[in-house]
């Protein structure tokens, strides 16, 4: 038979399973579905690096109504942890990847080139994207030197060597995007060696706004990884031993905290308004941000952008693959004060991220405006069209892992075809925390947790839902422009290599 990560953990995954489900793993990490992985080398002190910020991706060419870009995939050896060099393979050798700052409505076409030595997808986190742009796990892109081209029967993706072209329309309102690995079988790994980045549009409803711009807009991408004694990323593979993978399918959260790829840096602010975009680009960590001292987060966006009015939070839980759009008012701190922001979530060093340095003050002219934005609550339809998602650890044939609705993903079926232009009521109902998240559309929460509410991270308009042990959280969601195949998974990235994803077709 051949041996993919999959049919691997069939194989050989029984013991692990067993030691994961009885295990230490939910205890030793309150607020985890994930085991965690540790580094061999000693961990550097906090607060010593300065926050890096990636570097804004510039186009090629420009015309009147298009962008274009080109991204190399590559391998190359940064200095992570102070004094060791890890190898990462990414957006043109960085970790994370280049922001893309861009419109909305205007397009950009992005050519990825792939130099890395395995196949690549690349999907843009959502993004109102076309079926062709959208990543599909098996429309791959082949390295032009390659000698890993996985082990699966790959057949039925639209496959390319070399470079490929992707085309996002940015037919959408202003919100922070991300664009992210999405092979099939191999998105944990190739995400956690860096295949991950930002991508921001914005437009005039938002421009309008009196809020911090420029130096005091800074994009946080979080995300969590473990390194050996040599500086090299530290990951479960099939090689290191029969169960070492299967050890680890509730997810992999490591001990080191890297926030734009620094560990627990440190960033000087002024006494005044600042802008955080923050991404959650772990594999499977969730946190629980919070400022020490002081308050609020203030929120004013998510995943599909602008609130209609801003939400003041004491902490903010982040699930993987969650984006939140926050304010932080350094007004209120006497210069010279030092702020953490923690991870409520961990009592070990992963329970600070990263800390801030309050500078001096200066006159502050942006203010949070009690309105955002036109965003409104849509009223769920009569008689609308009722779909039911359960996000379960499950065997489907000779599958032992993760399943969607009892199937492990198969991507010659369809679990849904669904019609355009119409509202459908999803309901997700888990086993254990699964972070869901659907392609194409952004949707609304109407109830969690049995009640008619949202919780208090679901407001604004949601791409992925944070979804507690057991728990039911139905939304409301549309698809619009573009037929064709898309997905919805748990976006625990082991989850969804481990065949926790579905795939739908709109029609
Ligand atoms: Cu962020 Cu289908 O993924
Ligand atoms: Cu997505
Ligand atoms: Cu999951």
């Amino acid at each position: 038979m051949t041996l993919s990560r999959r049919t691997f953990l069939a194989v050989a995954g029984g013991t692990g399973i067993a030691a994961t489900l009885t295990g230490c793993g939910l205890e030793a990490s309150p607020g985890q579905t994930a085991e965690l992985l540790r580094s061999e080398t000693p961990l550097p002190d906090p607060f010593k690096v300065p926050l890096p910020i990636p570097p804004v991706k510039k186009p090629i060419r420009t015309d009147s109504n298009t962008d274009y870009y080109r991204v190399v995939q590559k391998k190359a050896s940064l200095e992570i942890l102070p004094g060791l060099r890890s190898e990462v393979q990414g957006y043109d050798g960085l970790f994370p990847g280049p922001t893309f700052d861009t419109r909305s409505g205007r397009t950009i076409v992005v050519e990825q080139v792939n130099q890395l030595e395995v196949p690549t997808v690349v999907h843009l986190h959502g993004g109102h994207t076309p079926a062709a742009s959208d990543g599909w796990p098996l429309d791959l892109l082949n390295p032009i030197s390659g000698h890993d081209h996985g082990h699966m029967d790959m057949s039925g993706g639209d496959q390319k060597t070399g470079s490929r072209t992707y085309t996002y329309p940015n037919t959408q309102r202003a919100a922070a995007l991300w664009y992210h690995d999405h092979r099939m079988d191999y998105t944990a790994p190739q995400v956690y060696r860096g295949l991950f980045g930002l991508h921001l549009i914005r437009d005039d409803e938002e421009d309008a706004l009196p809020l911090p711009r420029d130096e005091r807009e800074i994009p946080l991408v979080i995300a969590d990884r473990a390194f050996a004694a040599d500086g090299s990323f530290r990951y479960p593979a099939a090689k290191d031993g029969p169960g070492v993978e299967s050890a680890y399918m509730e997810g992999v959260i490591g001990d080191v905290v890297l926030v734009n790829g620094a560990p627990w840096p440190s960033l000087e602010v002024k006494a005044a308004r600042y802008r955080f975009r923050i991404l959650n680009a772990s594999n499977a960590r969730r946190y629980e941000l919070a400022l020490d001292p002081g308050r609020p987060l203030i929120q004013i966006g998510s995943d599909g952008g602008l609130l209609g009015v801003p939400i003041e939070h004491d902490s903010l839980v982040v699930a993987p693959a969650e984006r939140f759009d926050v304010i932080v008012d350094f007004s209120k701190y006497q210069p010279g004060t030092e702020v953490t922001l923690l991870n409520k979530l961990a009592k070990d060093r992963t329970g600070q991220v990263m800390r801030f340095r309050v500078t001096g003050r200066i006159t502050d002219d942006t203010t949070i405006p009690a309105k955002l934005s036109s965003y409104a609550e849509v009223p769920e339809p009569a008689g609308v069209v009722r779909r039911k998602w359960a996000f379960r650890r499950g065997n489907a044939g000779d599958h032992i892992g993760w399943t969607i609705n009892g199937k492990a993903f198969d991507p010659k079926v369809m679990q849904a075809e669904v019609k355009l232009d119409q509202y459908e009521v999803w309901s997700f109902v888990t086993d254990v925390h699964h972070p869901v998240h659907v392609h194409l559309a952004p949707f609304q929460v109407l109830s969690r947790g049995g009640k008619k509410k949202p919780g208090p991270y679901d407001h604004g308009w949601k791409d992925t839902v944070d979804i507690q042990p057991a728990e039911v959280v139905e939304v409301l969601v549309k698809f619009t422009a573009h037929k064709g195949k898309y997905l919805i998974h748990c976006h625990n990235l082991e989850h969804e290599d481990m065949a926790m994803m579905a795939a739908f077709r709109t029609t």
